[in-house]
């Protein structure tokens, strides 16, 4: 059986990368690897961290790319993909525009398509954007849905999907955090150990303009008035977010902006953070299993589990909001400690283990 593993941007290279690992270790699977490479360098670092090697990769990645010239760039590719791999099932990840095109070129193929982390909505089309219609768009055409949650799973039923075509399995990006987490890990930066390190992530795409410049501010107020805490902000390359956390934040004592981590070392950077402020999905999953309190700079989120259990909350890109419960955090004991719970409602580490299981169980009855 060939099974076409796709990856296309940094999150879908970790939380893929434990699937392409079990598979390989099935004797019934001839695994392929396809990266898009929406991402470059932040694409490679996973698979090199991981040991995987891509047998095919598109170089799709160009400077500030719009979106509609990567989806027709994408498709044109994919097509001639299909066609000369001609795999029996291809397996996407989230929500990204590489999800979208391969569910939807697999479909024009006739190709049946496993979409890993399915059924995650906020059932708000502008938000998050572009995700949220990527996701509907795969989760409309694929075959096999492998839900995170049991919420997950209800978002999909409510849309119709058949209840036999799909399986909770939990979050891959927990069984690589596990695989990951206990090493000896290098943050590989110079940080005062006396410091307590607030941790920032931010890219998304409907914060960009006012909103990211409203987060960039709340920033500055916080590390000005904390001048014992540690700020770092690893800075994802989209030049709608590089030029602006530059302007705002560059100068500032206990304010350090750098490159994006590699993965290890970021998992090094949130063990080692007192709190993380972020607007990424991975990371609301993974901070809570390493009992990292976390503020999220959206208005919405499609993982509430961790916001039900107390230890996410939302803080839009809103000044007050981000200012006021990130200085809580830092000021009050009892509050700190009734959000660092380390609670994990995302996953056991064994969700790549029942995606195979799955798939085995299928593709060798049909
Ligand atoms: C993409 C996904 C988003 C995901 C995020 C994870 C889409 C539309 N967006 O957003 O869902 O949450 O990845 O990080 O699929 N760049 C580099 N080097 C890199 C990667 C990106 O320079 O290794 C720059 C390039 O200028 C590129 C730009 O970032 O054009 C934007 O990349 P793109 O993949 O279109 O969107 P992201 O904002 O990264
Ligand atoms: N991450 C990383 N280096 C960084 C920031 C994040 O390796 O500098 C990892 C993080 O551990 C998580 C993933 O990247 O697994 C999240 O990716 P991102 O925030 O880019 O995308 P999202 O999850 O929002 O789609």
């Amino acid at each position: 059986m060939k099974c076409l593993c796709v990856i296309g941007t940094r999150p879908e290279a970790i939380k893929m990368a434990p699937v392409i690992l079990a598979l390989k270790r099935e004797s019934w699977a001839n695994v392929r690897v396809l990266a898009t490479a929406q991402h470059r360098h932040m694409l490679d670092q996973v698979n090199r961290f991981f040991g995987i090697e891509p047998d095919i990769d598109l170089n799709i990645m160009r400077p500030n790319q719009a979106l509609t010239t990567l989806t027709a760039r994408l498709l044109l590719e994919l097509d001639g993909v299909l066609s000369a791999e001609k795999p029996d099932t291809v397996l996407i990840q989230g929500d990204t525009t590489t999800v979208m095109t391969v569910a939807l070129a697999c479909f024009y193929h006739r190709i049946p398509v496993g979409h890993v982390e399915a059924g995650l909505r906020t059932w708000d089309m502008q938000n998050p954007f572009p995700e949220e219609a990527n996701r509907i768009i795969a989760g409309k055409l694929a075959r096999w849905h492998f839900a995170p949650t049991d919420g997950a799973r209800h978002n999909l039923l409510k849309e119709g999907v058949l209840d036999a075509a799909i399986k909770v399995t939990g979050n891959t990006v927990i069984d690589a955090l596990l695989m990951t987490a206990d090493r000896d890990l290098d943050l590989g930066i110079d940080l005062d150990s006396n410091r307590r390190l607030v941790l920032v992530t931010s890219h998304r795409r409907e914060n960009f303009g006012e909103p990211f410049r409203t987060i960039c501010q709340a920033l500055r107020a916080l590390a000005k008035k904390n001048s014992d805490v540690q700020f770092l902000y690893p800075v994802h390359p989209n030049p709608n977010v590089k030029d602006v956390a530059h302007e705002f934040l560059d100068g500032l004592e206990n304010f350090t902006l750098c490159p994006p981590l590699d993965y290890a070392p970021f998992i090094a950077a949130m063990k080692r953070s007192y709190i993380i402020l972020t607007d990424s999905g991975g990371v609301q999953e993974e901070a809570p299993a390493l009992g990292k309190p976390v503020l999220v700079l959206r208005d919405e989120t499609e993982r509430p589990e961790a916001v039900d259990m107390g230890v996410v909350k939302l803080v839009g890109p809103n000044y007050e909001r981000i200012v006021y419960e990130a200085q809580r955090l830092l000021d009050d004991d009892a509050v700190y400690r009734s959000m660092a719970l380390g609670a994990s409602p995302y996953g056991d580490g064994k969700a790549a283990e029942r995606i195979v299981d799955t798939l085995r169980r299928d593709l060798l009855i049909a």
